[in-house]
């Protein structure tokens, strides 16, 4: 059998759960409600693509420049120095302050892949890492159009040499996608989401699919710590099926069971 070459996540514990990694050139969808660690874990694969020496290129829509590499460094992530040094480009969708070399002047999907492939060639050739975080914001205004944007993202990009987190946040009243597709045609699906387990809230993973992977099915609960950032605590006794059931008010199976927020 051909060997995968797998990319570190850099969170503890989680390339365990998904085979070693992901699979270099895959475009992962990473989903889930407000405040589960979606961009905390963009910002360790960020992170880990320094570290292995990797062009890094992050997209920020949802917070400024400022904001993310501030997170970035309360958990021990000084991810400002590699952007200095050459080695990361962090493209602000945000403020799209004008003169920036590395905003986005208008929240589309052309310039988005536009402006990644310019960051790409600024930062030379060999693997990249890129997290657009997120890309909810490129179909809010018309979701029937999600799953043709990240068509469009991934079938670009593929060339590059690029393994890419693409975020998409779900809605807290319904648990669901702003747009539907990207799903379908990531390579990969993990899962974010949060629960009230004894009054206090607990995080928890999932990977939903992995192509060309034997992972884990099982949901594992995630710490976030200042410091040191986002960690797998271990498995716990709900699986896919009790999420996949969902529903208001249905208790599931976390340690001593928990409701679904
Ligand atoms: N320095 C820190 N120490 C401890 N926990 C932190 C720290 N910074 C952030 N967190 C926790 O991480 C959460 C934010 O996670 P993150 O920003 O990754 O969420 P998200 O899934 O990206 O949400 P959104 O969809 O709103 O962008 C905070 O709500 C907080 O609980
Ligand atoms: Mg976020």
């Amino acid at each position: 059998m051909e060997r995968v070459e797998r990319l570190k996540t850099g969170v503890p514990g989680l390339d365990e759960i998904m085979g070693g990694g992901i699979p270099r050139g895959f475009f992962v969808a990473v989903v889930g409600e407000p405040g589960t660690g979606k961009t905390v874990f963009g910002l360790h694969f960020a992170w880990q693509g320094v570290r292995e020496g990797d062009r890094v290129i992050y997209v920020t829509t949802e917070e400024s420049r400022e904001s993310i590499l501030r997170q970035a460094a309360m958990m021990g992530m000084p991810l400002a120095r590699s952007v200095d040094e050459g080695k990361a480009v962090v493209i602000d969708a945000l403020m799209r302050s004008r003169g920036d070399e590395w905003s986005l002047e208008e929240l589309t999907v052309e310039e988005l892949v536009n402006k990644v492939v310019e960051a790409k060639r600024k930062l030379g050739y060999g693997r990249a890492r890129l997290v657009v975080d997120s890309m909810s914001a490129f179909w809010l205004d018309k979701p029937a159009m999600a799953r043709k944007y990240s068509y469009i993202v991934k079938r670009v990009l593929y060339r590059w040499d690029i393994t890419a987190l693409l975020i998409s946040q779900y809605s807290i009243t319904t648990g669901e996608a702003f747009g539907w597709g990207l799903e379908h045609v990531a390579d990969g699906v993990i899962r974010f989401g949060r629960t009230v387990v004894g009054g206090e809230l607990k995080r928890y993973v999932i990977v939903e699919k992995m192509r060309q992977t034997r992972h884990d099915l099982r949901v594992y609960a995630v710490e976030i710590e200042s410091g040191v950032g986002m960690r797998i605590a271990g498995p716990t006794e709900a699986r896919i099926e009790d999420l996949r059931l969902g529903g208001a008010g249905r208790r599931w199976a976390w340690p001593e069971g928990g409701e679904r927020l």
